[in-house]
């Protein structure tokens, strides 16, 4: 039982690891620079593409493209790179933090393992990304170029957990970008988006496990929309860095906090919040909250108590967890009208602000 007795030394590790209650400068990212890392990417030279290679266990797909693509494929293609670029940055300040020990990084026993296993989902991150920009290099399009980034968190269960979340939040948008290539007859790309779902879907389990739970957290993950995860993306971006995320033809919602901090696997009111800044002048008498869990159908909910804050406007909305199990990822949005919705696609037609994330188990 290798691998029960790397979790138990994992988790003696989660459990000791000092939190750094204040965030500060990181070493790695002077000014939230990220690129180009030492390997050259994310302009590799053909030399370090292969020790980029040796270091994801694996290679760049190296068929032949698809003879075309539609315009909506490239769209996806952009938001897989610029999703990509964040996660390469992220993993690679991690891998750092983790190896120098930094305050709130020195896991003890686990650390091999840990510096072992980030070493290969970044080279491997690098290849989506590098596939990804390739593609859209071959259909005559900008490759996306990376921004500044800024990451909230400041010790290692922190980090693991907050990549767990984006990365359930990827693997819900693959979904929408299979969906996507489906309607738009793009089958060429269908294939390789899957072998990525699987992918992640692997280092999702290695999140869980090192937080402790089921490395499987729902029969059917939650879905989302692309929009959602464009709008997530920028969350760690400092604003006005993304050199041309304006070639990426995705909406942009406003901030939705979620104030309820954990939430617990319970039926009951969860507190949200929006700033009055994004919420312009608009009333927001007729606004809802959804969420979208596994491949249900969107749980419409009313908005109550609705009370200034500061610059905030702070509500409720009932979250029906028995009813519907809602376990893993809940993405909540705030929207215009009642709905009721059909689909996720839907709701991101008429959400004002999101996503909201909600992880429980
Ligand atoms: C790395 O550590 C620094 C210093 O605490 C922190 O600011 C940064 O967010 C950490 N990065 C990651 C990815 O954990
Ligand atoms: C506030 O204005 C911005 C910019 O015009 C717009 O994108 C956004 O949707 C508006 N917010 C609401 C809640 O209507």
């Amino acid at each position: 039982m290798k691998s029960f007795s790397i979790a138990a030394a994992l988790l003696a590790a989660t459990a000791t690891a000092a939190p750094a209650a204040i965030k500060r400068q990181a070493d790695f990212s002077p000014d939230g620079n990220y690129f180009p890392l030492s390997n050259g990417f994310p302009n590799p030279s053909p030399d370090q593409i292969l020790k980029i290679q040796k270091q994801a266990f694996g290679t760049l797909p190296n068929g032949p493209p698809p003879p075309s693509i539609s315009d909506d494929t490239k769209t996806s293609l952009k938001l897989i790179a610029l999703n990509e670029l964040f996660e390469v940055a992220f993993f690679t300040e991690l891998l750092y933090n983790v190896t120098n020990k930094v305050h709130g990084y020195d896991i003890g026993y686990g650390h091999d393992y840990v510096l072992h296993a980030l070493s290969a989902i970044i080279a491997q991150e690098e290849l989506h990304a590098l596939n990804a920009n390739g593609a859209l290099k071959n259909f005559g399009e900008e490759p996306i170029q990376p921004c500044k980034y800024t990451f909230p968190v400041t010790d290692f269960p922190a980090a693991i957990g907050l990549a767990a979340t984006f990365t359930d939040v990827v693997l819900g948008t693959l979904q929408d970008v299979q969906f996507d290539a489906a309607n738009n007859k793009d089958a060429g790309i269908v294939r390789s988006v899957g072998s990525v779902i699987g992918q992640e879907g692997e280092q999702e389990g290695f999140f869980r496990l090192i937080l402790k739970k089921n490395p499987s957290a729902l029969p059917f993950l939650t879905t989302s929309v692309r929009d959602f995860a464009f709008t997530a993306i920028q969350g760690f971006t400092i604003p006005g860095s993304c050199p041309n995320i304006n070639t990426i033809p995705l909406q942009t919602f406003g901030a939705l906090t979620v104030l309820t901090n954990p939430v617990e696997p319970k039926t009951q009111n969860l507190e949200f919040s929006i700033s009055k800044s994004q919420l312009n002048s608009t009333k927001y008498d007729d606004f809802s909250v959804v969420y979208i869990n596994q491949q249900n159908l969107p749980v419409v909910k009313a908005i109550q108590n609705p009370h200034w804050k500061h610059d905030t406007l702070v509500f409720e909305a009932g979250f029906p967890f028995d009813e519907f199990e809602m376990n893993g990822l809940t993405i909540a949005a705030v929207v215009e009208g009642k709905g009721p919705f059909a689909t996720a696609d839907d709701v991101a037609k008429v959400a004002k602000f999101g996503p909201g994330l909600i992880e429980i188990n």
